[in-house]
């Protein structure tokens, strides 16, 4: 299926850049602590992008476990490749989450991460993990619902309007209040959901939501003037003096088994 937004070379390497950031690498030992991976189990990493999780996976199953990427984006599978060339147990492959290109039965434990939202249909996507999932196999899946934003601004119209263009570039923004219905629909059990908030009280290129807002701005230059936009980013700055910054999101967590 054709999807509404493919990474590219730079969309892919920006996020890379901001998922080797403190706010993103808790967010992939949180995701590691939820998972806890087994010596030897097999794991299938769907929308592996950079592999910065694949890497994590492979030191965690050691040498007997063999951990599979993959992803519709080349760029993403370059980088990914690179970053996990010492690790023998890694391997990756160009893929789509609704046409896995496994056997049935091939993997203990599936994960995507900040994947499903950008998929056309995630219905058939659940199906192909249900599929390839061992009898008693486990996922994990993490998407944002976009509506969760909360950033501290001066301009509560300028800043609902920008966020709805943003959010208009994936598959559907608004994805995790949707997944408990559509797990069921896959006969995936659901053991437990639960909510990985980020909050940044600085705006620096330490932040995540520093690499979110300048995503949002590439994001906005082809639909607005540049002026509009600038406003919109020195917005950000000017609270970022005063010392009154604040943003918060929330990515949703499934844990879920093949019963
Ligand atoms: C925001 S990145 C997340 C990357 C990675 N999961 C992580 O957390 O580091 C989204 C990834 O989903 C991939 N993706 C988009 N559509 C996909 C699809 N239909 N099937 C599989 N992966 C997809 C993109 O190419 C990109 O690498």
């Amino acid at each position: 299926m054709h999807p509404r937004f493919a990474f590219g070379q730079d969309s892919s390497e920006r996020t890379r850049n901001t998922y080797l950031k403190p706010d993103i690498i808790q967010q992939r030992q949180y995701t590691l602590d939820r998972l806890n991976l087994k010596r030897g189990e097999s794991v299938l990493d769907i929308g592996c992008g950079p592999g910065l999780l694949v890497s994590e996976m492979a030191k965690q199953t050691d040498l007997n476990g063999l951990i599979t990427g993959i992803d519709p984006s080349l760029p993403m599978l370059e980088m990914a490749e690179k970053f996990c060339r010492d690790q023998s147990n890694t391997h990756f492959q160009q893929a789509d989450a609704e046409t896995l290109p496994f056997e049935s039965a091939s993997f203990d434990v599936a994960v995507s991460i900040q994947v499903l939202e950008y998929v056309s249909n995630v219905d058939q996507a659940l199906l192909e993990i249900h599929r390839v999932l061992k009898p008693g196999g486990r996922a994990l899946i993490i998407d944002t619902d976009w509506d969760s934003v909360v950033w501290n601004n001066s301009d509560r119209t300028r800043m609902l309007n920008a966020l709805e263009i943003w959010q208009s570039h994936r598959e559907d923004s608004f994805l995790p209040r949707k997944l408990p219905a559509k797990l069921r629909q896959a006969r995936l059990g659901i053991n437990n959901i639960s909510i990985y908030p980020i909050i940044n009280t600085r705006f620096s290129d330490q932040d995540y939501s520093y690499f979110l807002a300048k995503s949002i701005c590439n994001h906005l230059s082809s639909k607005l003037p540049t002026a509009q936009i600038n406003n919109w980013f020195q917005d950000l700055v000017s609270k970022e003096d005063k010392n009154d910054y604040f943003f918060s999101l929330n990515r949703y967590v499934f844990e879920i088994t093949k019963n």
